[in-house]
């Protein structure tokens, strides 16, 4: 028995290298990018350095970049210039990420394109539905049609995969619907339907202008403090019929990837989101960690059981792949 001399299988990188359990490839990653309707624009997001608002009119000079690199799939999130109740912006045939994705179409047609279903960045309010005035809370039923029209729309501007992360009850039995009824059986639900309501998203609010502006999203995102639940979330889309599971946020809730890959034969996503990039890119800047901290981070999320990763880190490793680091 070998039980007390571990370190055999550790003396050289080459027995390292072949005893390695959990592998990050390029093709792992999704890299998410902000479209702003407005012409000119390449502004750093204050709370996220790396990371731009990208005007229409200087996406394609990011996706070249994007492709070079290896990347083979990206999720647009819209910055539209104007904003109202209902959202319309969201479902717009010519709508900024509908836009966003022709365009990738036609210079990159092999680079797989996620749209992002939700109303948030474009509701006056910042809600990812519609508010009952009543309640002052958001209606699930009545949103349930606009989500389906945005996805229709997605699905018509080429989008490859429809990622639905606006967590009203039954949204993925209704765009499956409405997906199946307008010739778009073929693409792919990936449900953030394990989605908390985290203080991790406060620079993403920051990049999409997306802050709700009273009130908070917790009547539809779930408690951290809930494990059990992510696993009836499981349950119902599953069933709704999700191709793809997003967990989201990842590093605090490696737990909850562990869980979905356990219980569930669907790709798992992890969501490495923003505030998990911004205090990891800050703490490599102010030189209190070394870069290779965004390695061992990715690789958790691969141990933990994710298939995928969403993350703005996604250039950062594929440079390192490059360089053979
Ligand atoms: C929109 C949406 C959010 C994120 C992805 N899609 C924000 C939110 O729910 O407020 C967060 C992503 C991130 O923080 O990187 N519903
Ligand atoms: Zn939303």
């Amino acid at each position: 028995m070998n039980f007390d001399r571990h370190r055999r299988l550790r003396r050289t990188a080459n027995m390292r290298d072949m005893v390695r359990e959990t592998h990050l490839h390029k093709e792992d990653l999704i890299y998410p990018i902000f479209v702003v309707e407005k012409d000119d624009v390449r502004k750093e997001v204050p709370s996220m350095k790396g990371v731009h608002q990208i005007s229409l009119n200087l996406l394609k000079e990011e996706l070249d970049e994007v492709a070079a690199l290896g990347i083979k799939s990206v999720i647009f999130f819209g910055v539209p210039n104007e904003k109202d109740e209902v959202g319309s912006g969201a479902y717009h045939d010519h709508g900024i990420v509908q836009e966003a994705c022709r365009l990738s179409k036609a210079h990159h047609p092999d680079l797989l394109v996620i749209l992002d279903t939700c109303l948030c960045e474009y509701t006056d309010h910042g809600h990812c539905g519609l508010i009952d005035p009543d309640t002052e809370d958001v209606d699930n039923d009545s949103t349930l049609p606009l989500l389906v029209r945005t996805a229709v729309s997605q699905a018509r501007a080429g989008a490859d995969i429809i990622a639905p992360s606006n967590m009203m009850d039954g949204f993925v039995t209704e765009i499956r619907r409405g997906l199946d009824e307008n010739g778009f059986r073929h693409i792919p639900i990936m449900s953030y339907g394990i989605k908390y309501a985290s203080k991790f998203y406060g620079p993403f609010r920051d990049a999409a202008e997306s802050t709700p502006s009273f009130g908070d999203r917790r009547t539809y995102q779930m408690d951290p403090a809930n494990r059990l639940e992510a696993l009836r979330e499981l349950e119902s889309d599953e069933i709704e019929g999700a191709d793809m599971m997003i967990v989201k946020p990842a590093l605090s809730y490696l737990d909850i990837i562990r869980d979905v890959r356990n219980h569930s034969d669907l790709p798992v996503v992890a969501y490495n989101v923003s505030g998990e990039y911004a205090m990891t890119r800050t703490a490599i800047d102010m030189g209190l960690v070394d870069e290779e901290v965004i390695i061992e981070q990715m690789v958790s999320m691969k141990r933990a059981g994710a298939d995928l990763i969403i993350t703005y880190f996604a250039k950062d490793i594929c440079k390192k792949i490059d360089r053979g680091e």
